[in-house]
């Protein structure tokens, strides 16, 4: 069904609905192959595979995705955490000094902070986001990935209900997709992801101007930033951390070659 359809991943989206509808594991499905399926348990695979249909992504459906290694729980507010974003943990892991304090801006489903902490013992975090919602599915996941204690979620507009504390690194994602090209996007991205995760306005850089502004009165005199950026906004995001006085700034690229991180740090 899915397969008519031109799906890419149509074998492997029906074996993971399948495997959801009917609650198995892979290896179950695998040994299970050529046994029937009560009725209940068909019309279940069967409504999910209605959903992928319709264009909702397999992991949407699922309710879950691994980034990092680690598998992270959605909710209606989160995106789904991008292979893409992994590129900004590895930069985070390198550039975080043992012992200190990161701020995150726009956490999601957590899944930066929560993977810089799985992976650094000694450290502590701070996240923001602006929809309780979704603040909801980074406190189980935090608590899904043991570092609950370590990370204090805040509510509120970017650097707005962070107390004036010093960090050694601020990093974000924030919606980099101008308002204008939303709706030319895939349709599993237009129509179920959310709206504030994606829209940053009509030239698309609203929130680095405020990240690039606000940021230095939150770091540490040695304090850095890593933003994720979209391909074409290197050069405009670079512009704005230079202007705001970091005098080293560099971008980085993603697997298939990509601008994807803006790093701004002193000399
Ligand atoms: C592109 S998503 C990134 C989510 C997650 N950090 C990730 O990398 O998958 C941007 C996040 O910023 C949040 N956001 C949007 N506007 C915000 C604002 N004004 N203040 C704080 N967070 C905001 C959204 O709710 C969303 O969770």
């Amino acid at each position: 069904m899915l397969a008519r359809l031109d799906f890419a991943t149509a074998a492997l989206d029906a074996k993971l609905l399948t495997q959801h509808g009917l609650g198995l594991t892979a290896l179950d499905l695998a040994t299970r192959e050529n046994q029937p399926v009560d009725l209940a348990g068909a019309e279940r695979v069967a409504n999910l595979l209605q959903r992928r249909l319709k264009g909702e992504s397999v992991a949407r459906i699922i309710g879950e995705r691994e980034f990092y290694g680690l598998v992270f729980g959605l909710n209606a507010a989160t995106l789904e955490p991008r292979p893409d974003t992994e590129l900004l943990v590895d930069l985070a892991l390198g550039a975080m000094p043992a012992g200190g304090c990161l701020l995150e801006l726009g956490t999601g489903t957590g899944c930066i902070p929560i993977s810089i902490l799985v992976n650094m013992d000694e450290i502590s975090a701070v996240a923001v986001d602006l929809s309780p919602l979704a603040l909801e599915a980074a406190r189980t996941n935090a608590v899904l990935h043991g570092v609950a204690q370590r990370l204090t979620l805040l509510e509120g507009s970017w650097f707005e209900p962070v107390p004036p504390q010093r960090f050694d690194l601020i990093v974000s994602n924030p919606p980099y997709i101008a308002s204008a090209v939303l709706q030319t996007l895939a349709e599993e991205v237009r129509d179920f992801d959310p709206l504030l995760a994606l829209d940053s306005g009509p030239d698309g850089l609203a929130p680095y101007r405020i990240i690039a502004r606000q940021a230095v009165g939150q770091l540490t005199e040695n304090g850095q930033v890593l933003v994720e950026i979209g391909h074409d906004q290197a050069a405009a995001v670079s512009t704005m951390f230079l202007e705001s006085g970091f005098d080293d700034i560099s971008v980085h690229q993603d697997l298939a070659g990509l601008d994807r991180v803006v790093w701004a740090r002193h000399l």
